[in-house]
Order: C-alpha cells, then sequence, then structure tokens
C-alpha cells in the first residue's frame, strides 16, 4: 500500500475482498476526479469563474443573454482540459473496466480525461456530454452535431491572452492540495478566470458559427442545467438498471452528489444491493453512508488520485503513476 494514504488497511482489506467478487459495478464520477490533474471542480474553491457562479453560466439561458462570455468560458475549460493530463485514478478506472466486463461508469464530467486515459468507450457513458462536442444552437430546424473538435482556439476571436505574469507551462503534478497552482500551468497565457484580466466581448459573428445552417451559433454539446441528459447515454444505463440481477458494488467518486438525475443512481444501486464506496476528501460526503462496524459501505476520505489504484490494484494490478 502507498505510504502517503492514511487509510485503515482493513477497511482496504474488507474494500478488495468485496471488489474481487464483484461482477456488476457501477461508479459514478465528478469533478474531484479530475481536481489532481489540476482542473477545478464546480462548488469548491475555485467554483467561481470570474464572478459568475460556474453552474448559471452552464444554462441556456445565459448562453441567450451573453453568448460571448458563455462561449469564453466554455473555451477556457476546454483549453485546460486539453492541457490537463489523465491522474493515476481515470488510469485505474480505465482498467478496471477491461478487466471487468460488466463494470460501467457514469460520469458527470466532460473534461476528455477518462476517454484519454483509455476508459473503454462502451462501458463510459457521458452524462453531460463532452467540451468537444459542439451542436447548432437550432437543434429544432437544423440538428447539426460534431464529436471530438479538439481546435483550441475554436474560433481565433477566443484565443487566450498573453500576457507577462503567467508563467506558461505543461507540467502537472499529483498533487491536489496546491490545485490552484497547477490550474495556471494548464493556461497558456492569462487565467481569465481572474476578474483582474479583461476579456472582449465578441461580435455573434465572430463566434463559432454553424457550418451547416450558416444562419445559427454553435454551441457546446454538453448538458446545461434545465436540459434532458443524452438519450443514446440514457438508453445503455437505463438497460444496466432495469437488468433483473444485482448490482454488487456501486463507486463514488471525486462528486459532491447533488446534481440529479445523476446522483440519483447512488439510491438506485443501493436498492439493487450494491454496497457502495466514496472517495472524496470531503468528510461530509460520507454522511449518507451506512459505516461503522457491520456496515455495508466504506468511506476512503482521500484524494482519488492517490487511493483509487491501491483500492483497485488486486484487479488491476500496478498502473503508470500509482506508488
Ligand atoms: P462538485 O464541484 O459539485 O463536487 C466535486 C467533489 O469532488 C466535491 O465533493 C469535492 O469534495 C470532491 N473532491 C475534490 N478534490 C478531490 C480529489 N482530489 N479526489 C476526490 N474527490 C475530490 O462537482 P460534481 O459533483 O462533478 O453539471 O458536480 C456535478 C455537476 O454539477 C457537474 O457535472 C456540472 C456541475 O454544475 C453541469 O454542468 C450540468
Amino acid at each position: 500500500m502507498a505510504s502517503s494514504t492514511t487509510t485503515d488497511p482493513s477497511m482496504l482489506a474488507d474494500f478488495r475482498s468485496h471488489l474481487q467478487k464483484s461482477r456488476r459495478i457501477c461508479a459514478l464520477l465528478g469533478a474531484g476526479l479530475s481536481a489532481s490533474s489540476g482542473l477545478p471542480t464546480f462548488r469548491g474553491a475555485g467554483g467561481l469563474w470570474r464572478t459568475h457562479d460556474a453552474t448559471v453560466l452552464a444554462t441556456p439561458q445565459a448562453f441567450r443573454a451573453d453568448p460571448s462570455l458563455v462561449w469564453h468560458f466554455y473555451s477556457y475549460r476546454r483549453h485546460m482540459a486539453l492541457n490537463a493530463k489523465p491522474n493515476a485514478a481515470h488510469h485505474a478506472l480505465a482498467q478496471l473496466a477491461k478487466h471487468k466486463p460488466q463494470f460501467i461508469t457514469l460520469s458527470q464530467n466532460v473534461d476528455g480525461l477518462s476517454p484519454r486515459a483509455g476508459h473503454p468507450p462502451e462501458q463510459l457513458k457521458l452524462l453531460h456530454g463532452s467540451l468537444y462536442d459542439l451542436k447548432c444552437t437550432d437543434q429544432r430546424e437544423c440538428g447539426y452535431k460534431e464529436s471530438n473538435n479538439y481546435t483550441d482556439p475554436i474560433v481565433p476571436s477566443l484565443v487566450i491572452p498573453q500576457g507577462g505574469d503567467v508563467a506558461a507551462s505543461d507540467e502537472t503534478t499529483t498533487d491536489s492540495s496546491s490545485q490552484i497552482d497547477h490550474t495556471k500551468n494548464l493556461i497558456h497565457g492569462l487565467d481569465i478566470s481572474d476578474i483582474k484580466h479583461d476579456i472582449p466581448t465578441i461580435q455573434t459573428s465572430d463566434l463559432p458559427q454553424c457550418p451547416s445552417c450558416q444562419k445559427a451559433l454553435l454551441r457546446p454539446g454538453v448538458v446545461w442545467f434545465g436540459e434532458s441528459l443524452p438519450e443514446d447515454v440514457m438508453a445503455d444505463v437505463d438497460a444496466f438498471f432495469s437488468s433483473a440481477e444485482p448490482i454488487d458494488l456501486m463507486l463514488v467518486v471525486g462528486t459532491s452528489a447533488v446534481v440529479y438525475p445523476a446522483a440519483g443512481y447512488i439510491q438506485f444501486a443501493k436498492h439493487k444491493g450494491a454496497r457502495v464506496a466514496v472517495v472524496n476528501p470531503d468528510p461530509s460526503s460520507g454522511n449518507s453512508l451506512d459505516l461503522g462496524p457491520g456496515g455495508k459501505d466504506w468511506f476512503f476520505m482521500e484524494d482519488a488520485a492517490k487511493i483509487l489504484p491501491e483500492m483497485l490494484r488486486p484487479v488491476i494490478g500496478d498502473i503508470e503513476g500509482s506508488q
């Protein structure tokens, strides 16, 4: 076991023994999974983008009111995520999927790090879409959609302004305690999430345009608050949960589990008999678990990048980047 974890060895052993016996496994992933890669979470420190709550920018209303601002926000996130690297937890989960064919991962993350870690696509359900998908704002008349567009910046007007006060570097480390410093390393230019750096208001004609209808704007292919989750993704998730077979294990990694319907899958899995393992350094995230002597669940109060490779080691073996 890695010397840097503080996890009780008997809890780890109990979890591992259950994991080895488990066949039908589900994971719910959130932004904390990518924290050690330097990407900010939504609700912790760094949850504000300039003066805006990130959850307010992630709405159709915000896009309609100020497409320039919302495109700046998503262009910045695309830029950072492209410069980030998958961490040991992304790799460990990808390996688990390869060893356990009935393991399904429901990810709320749009950053592309799980796909880049080689997570098998058929076992990875991107509930909230991807930063690298684009679609026409006019889905009724036009319906244009595009996947895996990694152009950065997506149009010249969205380039991150350059300045002398932030060093450009693509180094990342796995110490989430100084996430803010790492975040800066992912931005090649000024950190425009900070209100002290001005951003221009971009004219509609200079924002990403739909190449199909040539009339409407393109928008990020992510799910915004108030929108439905992608139908094809939901069909696969429903098939997994509606099976008559029990679910053995539910992993809940790096999520505050407050956004529905995603968070609801924890209860669904419990109803199907799953024991739950939460991985999250926030002590309050273990509140709803059945813990203690005789309890069914486990709470690993640690950085996912450190503890997940340890938790999964008996099944996946050693992975690059884990200690
Ligand atoms: P949140 O920001 O709500 O929660 C991130 C969680 O990660 C918190 O509980 C942190 O304690 C935990 N965390 C932080 N660092 C961690 C680490 N190193 N290892 C493990 N856990 C860590 O993000 P989400 O739960 O992903 O939706 O948010 C859910 C959804 O709300 C997002 O997909 C997004 C957002 O608004 C949309 O945009 C539709």
